[in-house]
């Protein structure tokens, strides 16, 4: 399946599910009970199916990232929010049903929060012109690696400093150009850094050190 669409449905649901918990949490502030029960009724298939996808798609995005610190914290939060917000509309405990809404916001906005900013770094340019009759793709991937990537990813792709074991990866080139361009989680996109060259050539190098 295609990771990216994976991860977009994901983004969608999220979004659903915090605009469900969002109205909700108005509703019960504005101690409008009858308006919230009347829009729990309504909203009460699709949450389900929400929820159900919400798991899917995350459970399927961990098994093709594998777990990090920050990631693991980031479910820790939304897990634990569940129940707060269950009991909070339960017993219409405004605090409580807040604290869920702040903490599944949270969770996601710390995985954003924590991406550092790139900076542009000198690639030897002799070996990054691909018009160059011994230009080598690998080789260019390489530097732009060392450069870029090996402060997360270790030396030969295997770890290094909380970045994602790269020789176990499923992603396909296609789905990697896009991690790389966009990022994910503590990892930032690169697209405003490298430019459409130098990330064919890292994904490229990035494919032979797969096992
Ligand atoms: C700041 C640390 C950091 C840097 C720098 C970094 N990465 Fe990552 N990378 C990560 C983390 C963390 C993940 C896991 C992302 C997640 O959990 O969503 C990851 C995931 C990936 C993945 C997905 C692996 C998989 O199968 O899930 C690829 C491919 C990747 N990085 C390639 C690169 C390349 C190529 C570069 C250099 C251009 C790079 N990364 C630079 C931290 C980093």
């Amino acid at each position: 399946m295609d990771f990216n669409l994976i991860k977009l449905i994901h983004v969608i649901v999220v979004i659903l599910f915090l605009l469900i918990y969002l109205i909700k949490t108005i509703l019960l502030l504005a101690n409008n009970n009858d308006g919230l029960a009347k829009f729990t009724k309504i909203v009460k298939v699709p949450e389900m199916i929400i929820s159900l996808l919400f798991l899917v798609t995350g459970i399927y995005m961990l098994t093709q990232i594998g777990a990090n610190k920050l990631l693991i914290i980031k479910i820790i939060i939304v897990l634990l929010s569940i129940p707060i917000a269950i009991v909070g509309f339960k017993k219409k405990n405004k605090i409580l049903a807040v604290l869920s809404l702040l903490m599944i916001i949270a969770a996601y906005g710390l995985a954003e929060m924590n991406k550092k900013n790139v900076e542009k770094q000198t690639v030897d340019p002799t070996v990054g012109n691909p018009n160059d009759p011994n230009y080598d793709i690998k080789k260019h991937g390489e530097l732009v690696y060392t450069a870029y990537c090996q402060s997360c990813h270790g030396t030969e792709g295997t770890n290094g400093a909380g970045g994602a074991d790269l020789t176990l990866s499923k992603m396909n080139m296609k789905a990697m150009m896009e991690q790389v361009k966009n990022g994910s989680n503590t990892m930032a996109g690169f697209k405003d850094v490298l430019n459409e060259q130098e990330i064919t050539a890292v994904v490229a190098y990035v494919e032979t050190l797969k096992k």
